[in-house]
C-alpha cells in the first residue's frame, strides 16, 4: 500500500459537467485499507461520479484523489492494475455465458488462459453460479447477473474493488447473499471495498465506515454505530395538531434531547431513553398546547442522521 494507511483518499474533490452542473462540490474521502466503506446518499447525490472519478473513468474538475497510494489523473495505469469495478448498469454481453464471461475479461486484462481457467472456476464457485456456468447471460435473474459481475470484478484480483450500488433492485435474500461475498472479500483477502448505495441498511450493516453525500457534499462520516448514538438512545415520533413550531424550541430546551426536527407531517425528538422520556414528552407537548395524536419510540437509524444534518427525509418522494 505504498507507505500509506488509507487505500483511499481525496481532497476537495470536485466535478463540475457541461452544463454547469455541479455533481461534487469538494467531498475529501479518507478510506482505511482493508476495510468496507460506504458511500450512502439519495438520487443524484454524486456517488457513482465519485466512483467514476476513482476508477479513472472521469477526470476532477478540482481537487485530488489517490487510490492505492498513486494519484487518479496522473497515475491512471497504476491505479488501474489494482482495482476492481461493477457498475450501477448492467454492462454484460447477454449472448455470452457466464463462464466466457470472465475468461474474456481476464484474458483482456492479460491474464494467460490457464489462469483465466483457473480462476474463473473459482470465482463461480465463490458466487455459486457453478451450475449456470455454461448457460447464456440472458437467461440469468437479476441476482445471478449481479453476481456475475461481481465475479468478473474480481478477476484481476484487485486490492481495492469498487461496488456501485451492488444489490440495487435485488430482492433481501439476494441482497443478503451479496452482503456475504463483500464481508468473505474483506476477511480472507485483505481487500479494501468502496460500495455506493442507497439502501440505509445496506451501510449500516456492511459497513465500517458510511459516508453520507448529499448535494456533492460528504455531510456526516463516521461508523455506523457512531454516526446513529450521536442521535441520543431512541427518537421519538409524534404526530399531532397545534404550533410545532412552539413545541420543537421547547423541547430543544430540554438537557435530555439531543435533536428535534420535523419532516413528512412528523415531529422527531432524539433523546437519552425512550421509555423514561415519553411522559416528560408529552407533559411538554400539552404545556406548549400541542396536541398529541400519535407517538412512538424506535432506535435510530442513518436515516435519522441523514434527516438530522439536512432537515429532509432520505427519500422526499
Ligand atoms: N454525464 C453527466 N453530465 C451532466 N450531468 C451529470 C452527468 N452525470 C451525472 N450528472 C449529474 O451529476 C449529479 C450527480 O450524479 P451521480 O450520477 O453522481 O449521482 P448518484 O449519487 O450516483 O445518483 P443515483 O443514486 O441516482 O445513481 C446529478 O445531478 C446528475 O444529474
Ligand atoms: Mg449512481
Amino acid at each position: 500500500m505504498e507507505g500509506s494507511k488509507h487505500a483511499i483518499l481525496t481532497q476537495g474533490l470536485t466535478k463540475r459537467y457541461a452544463g454547469d452542473v455541479l455533481a461534487l462540490a469538494g467531498v475529501d474521502l479518507a478510506v482505511p485499507a482493508n476495510s468496507i466503506y460506504a458511500l450512502l446518499g439519495p438520487n443524484g447525490a454524486g456517488k457513482t461520479t465519485t466512483l467514476s472519478i476513482l476508477t479513472t473513468l472521469a477526470k476532477p474538475t478540482a481537487g485530488t484523489a489517490e487510490v492505492a497510494g498513486f494519484d487518479v489523473v496522473r497515475q491512471p495505469g497504476e491505479v488501474r492494475r489494482r482495482i476492481g469495478v461493477t457498475f450501477q448498469e448492467t454492462v454484460l454481453d447477454m449472448d455470452l455465458t457466464g463462464r466466457q464471461t470472465l475468461l474474456y475479461h481476464g484474458r483482456l486484462y492479460g491474464l494467460s488462459k490457464a489462469v483465466c481457467e483457473k480462476k474463473s472456476r473459482d470465482l463461480l464457485a465463490l458466487v455459486e453460479l457453478e451450475v449456470a456456468a455454461d448457460r447464456r447471460v440472458n437467461t440469468y435473474s437479476g441476482g445471478m447477473k449481479r453476481r456475475l459481475e461481481l465475479a468478473r470484478g474480481l478477476m484481476t484480483e484487485p486490492e481495492i474493488l469498487f461496488l456501485d450500488e451492488p444489490t440495487l433492485g435485488l430482492d433481501p435474500q439476494n441482497r443478503a447473499g451479496i452482503w456475504a461475498y463483500i464481508r468473505d472479500l474483506r476477511a480472507e483477502r485483505g481487500m479494501t471495498l468502496l460500495l455506493t448505495t442507497h439502501y440505509m441498511d445496506e451501510a449500516e450493516q456492511l459497513a465500517d465506515r458510511v459516508g453520507i453525500i448529499d448535494n456533492g457534499r460528504i455531510i456526516t462520516e463516521g461508523t455506523p454505530q457512531h454516526l446513529v448514538e450521536q442521535m441520543g438512545a431512541d427518537v421519538l415520533r409524534i404526530h399531532g395538531q397545534g404550533d410545532e413550531l412552539m413545541f420543537l424550541d421547547a423541547a430543544r430546551e430540554r438537557p435530555f434531547v439531543e435533536n428535534a426536527v420535523r419532516a413528512n407531517g412528523l415531529i422527531h425528538i432524539g433523546v437519552d431513553s425512550g421509555n423514561k422520556r415519553l411522559v416528560e414528552v408529552v407533559q411538554l407537548a400539552g404545556d406548549t398546547g400541542f396536541v398529541i395524536e400519535d407517538i412512538s419510540v424506535a432506535k435510530p437509524s442513518l436515516g435519522d442522521v441523514f434527516l438530522q444534518v439536512t432537515g429532509r427525509q432520505f427519500r422526499d418522494e
